[in-house]
């Protein structure tokens, strides 16, 4: 998918915002967001799902910071949140609770009173004793709780293991054979009323293939619930569509659009995807700047000011994302190969083994690319570091959306004992 992160007269820039002019302002490391690219990910997945029924409820897990969900809820996204936290978060970010679902395979029940306090359109539940536990508060508040049954399709998604959510050995959702069960039983919980199905196999997909067969499970088994009575509101067809990090071929919206009409087009319930990588991944980088090159007698070094607490995906999923330079350099120069790292002391701070660049030097600044989903969001202060501040690029136009939270702002929070 395309991204504005472009170079313009040598320099990168995030739409017409020279990256330079923003370091002048902002020290590194930082996130930089492009509201185009924000943009343009949502039209087309909402084009490629034309003609469909669907709610796109963003999975805010992914980037949730609430300038990028006021964003998104402005051009009419939901969300799919999976804790109090991300719930408060888009309804500060106006989305509207109707348009909210709540996923997760451990929700407590002050999360769940406060989904149903807040109304939102369904929680997704994840097992049976979820379910009880959900309908006994329900009670509590005198509500009827609108729950959909996310279900184990065991289905390999052919993605990283620790990110592939489908198959039975996995923790997430209701095995397949005791849906119809559940479903009976449901009939004697007063406070629940089952208004879907739901699904999610992976994240970080790269083929179809593992949606394909999904979908056709999910609807093969709507037909034989609705044979015995059931009758559904909605489907919920996850998120998991991947997108190039390293110029690696991915389906596009398109075809992922066209899977889902093929498969589920004719279904006469509503359909909510819950995308969070494809909307925000491509639309982030990660500015950071050369501390030291240094030279060691097997290996040379680029040691950067950002570093795994920053971006934890290529420590925890062996992620390659690309690495460039600001400042354009001459295709023609000479390049060494060097191992991209961090400061953090453990070896798993590395962002890049043995790529060719041009020779650098301290105060080079360098973009980590892809990085708008999965890094600010996970990003933590090992090594008593800073949490690194959030950019927003629109046109010309730069802001900051979150300021950077030094370790004398968070050391507010601890104590030292008196006893
Ligand atoms: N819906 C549910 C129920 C999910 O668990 C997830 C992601 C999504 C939607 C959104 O998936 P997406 O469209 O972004 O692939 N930290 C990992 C990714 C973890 C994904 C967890 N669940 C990474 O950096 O690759």
């Amino acid at each position: 998918m395309m991204d504005h992160f472009l170079y313009k007269n040598g320099l990168l820039h995030a739409e017409n915002v020279s990256i330079t002019e923003i370091c002048e302002a902002i020290d590194t490391p930082f996130y930089c967001y492009s509201v185009a690219t924000i943009e343009r990910h949502f039209r087309v997945l909402e084009a490629a799902l034309k003609g469909l029924k669907a709610t796109i409820c963003y999975a805010v897990k992914a980037n949730s910071n609430i300038a990028v969900l006021k964003l998104l809820g402005d051009m009419g996204a939901g969300a799919d949140v999976v804790s109090s936290g991300e719930l408060i978060r888009a309804l500060k970010a106006g989305i509207p609770s109707n348009k909210i679902v709540f996923s997760g395979v451990g929700k407590t029940k002050g999360e769940i009173t406060h989904a149903l306090k807040e109304n939102i359109l369904q929680i997704n539940v994840e097992s049976e004793v979820e379910l009880h536990c959900v309908n006994t508060i329900a009670k509590d508040l005198n509500k009827v709780a609108q729950v959909a049954l996310r279900i184990n399709p065991d289905v390999d998604a052919r993605t990283h293991e620790k990110i592939s959510t489908g198959r039975s050995e996995n923790k997430f959702g209701i095995e397949w054979n005791s849906i119809d069960k559940i479903i009976n039983d449901t009939d004697r919980l007063q406070n629940i009323e089952i208004s879907g199905l739901a699904v999610h196999i992976g994240s970080q997909l790269t083929d179809l293939s593992p949606f394909r067969d999904t979908f056709k499970k999910l609807k093969e088994f709507v037909f034989h619930l609705e044979s015995k009575g059931a009758k559904f509101k909605r489907l919920d067809l996850g998120g998991g569509l991947g997108i190039p990090y390293n110029n690696d071929e991915t389906p596009t919206p398109q075809e992922y659009g066209k899977v889902i009409k093929e498969i589920l087009g004719d279904m006469k319930c509503d359909l909510i995807v819950e995308p969070g990588r494809l909307i925000v991944g491509n639309a982030g980088i990660l500015v950071t700047k050369v501390i030291y090159y240094k030279k060691g007698d097997t290996r040379n070094f680029i040691i950067l000011d950002a570093a795994m607490n920053d971006l934890m995906r290529p420590s925890l999923y062996d992620a390659e994302h690309e690495i460039i330079n600001v400042i354009e350099t001459n295709q023609n120069v000479e390049k060494n190969a060097v191992d991209i790292v961090g400061p953090v002391c453990e070896t798993g701070d590395t962002f890049a083994r043995q790529v060719k660049l041009p020779k650098c030097e301290t105060g080079d600044l360098f973009a980590i690319r892809s990085a708008g989903a999965y890094g600010a969001a996970m990003s933590s202060t090992y090594n008593s570091r800073a949490l690194i501040p959030e950019i927003m690029v629109n046109k010309s136009r730069f802001s900051t959306i979150r300021e950077r939270i030094e370790p004398e702002t968070y050391l507010n929070y601890e104590k030292i004992p008196d006893w």
